[in-house]
């Protein structure tokens, strides 16, 4: 039996890691309990997340520290550096694929993956403008003879603004809105929010779009939701 991949998705702030830990949580309070029952019951979950905790992975999570822009566009230095990035993401997505998706897959798991190739065609699709024609066209179409498609991706959307307010609220060290380093940021993922948008329009079917602006556990409830409804749609499709 073929397992259901999900995808979670958002800007850095969009809280989505968040409502992942909680709903992993849900899950396996719900797989303690002996009442039968539930719309998470009796599936086998896997959570994981992109960049993986594997050899390049953590080569990025390393380059990530340091402040994200869009700046320098030029295709001097920082254009490689990019296009580097986006490579090392691609191998880390190869490795994930290889050593945890599929086999979880091919064991009629549901995987849940917090981040996965759109974050690629978004981040890396704002990244590289300017320095390849067509980015997202051309990041989507590196992985398309070779990666696994999700069956759904939930995507958190948020106000780029609210996202950077609750990113910098959460490291504690909070510039002023003067700060030059958070009007960069903030114009970076509004161009990847952007990009997340356009992905969503494309593919009306694989996405379902959540307001991530709100409460935590007015988000928790939409994250729920959504999932149980793509569990419930993808088992009916491949009971047809
Ligand atoms: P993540 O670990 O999800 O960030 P956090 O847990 O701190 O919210 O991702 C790290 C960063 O990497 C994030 O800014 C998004 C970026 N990213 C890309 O640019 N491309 C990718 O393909 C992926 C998976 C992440």
């Amino acid at each position: 039996m073929r397992g259901i991949l999900i995808t979670f998705e958002g800007i850095d702030g969009s809280g989505k890691s968040t409502a992942l830990t909680d709903l992993a949580r849900w899950i396996s309070a719900e797989e303690e309990e002996e009442e039968e029952g539930g719309p998470f019951r009796g599936r086998e979950f896997l959570f994981t997340a992109e960049p993986t905790d594997g050899e390049e992975g953590r080569l990025l999570r390393e380059r990530l520290k340091g402040p994200r822009t869009a700046e320098g566009r030029e295709p001097g230095p920082r254009g490689s550096e990019g296009l580097e990035e986006l490579f090392l993401f691609l191998a880390d997505h190869a490795r994930h694929l290889r050593e945890v998706v599929v086999p979880a897959l091919n064991r009629g798991m549901v995987v849940i993956s917090d981040r996965y190739s759109d974050s690629r065609i978004a981040y890396q699709g704002a990244a590289l403008r300017g320095i390849v024609p067509g980015p997202m066209e051309w990041v989507g179409a590196l992985h398309r003879p070779w990666s696994v498609v999700p069956d759904k991706t939930i995507l958190f959307r948020i106000d780029p603004a609210q996202a950077v307010e609750r990113c910098l609220s959460r490291k504690g060290d909070g510039p002023t809105s003067r700060d030059p380093e958070k009007f960069e940021r903030e114009s970076f993922l509004r161009e990847v929010a952007a990009n997340f948008e356009v992905l969503a329009r494309s593919e009306p079917k694989r996405f379902v779009v959540i307001d991530a602006g709100r409460r935590r556990d007015e988000v928790l409830e939409d994250a729920m939701r959504a999932l149980a409804e793509a569990l419930a749609q993808t088992e009916s499709q491949s009971a047809v």
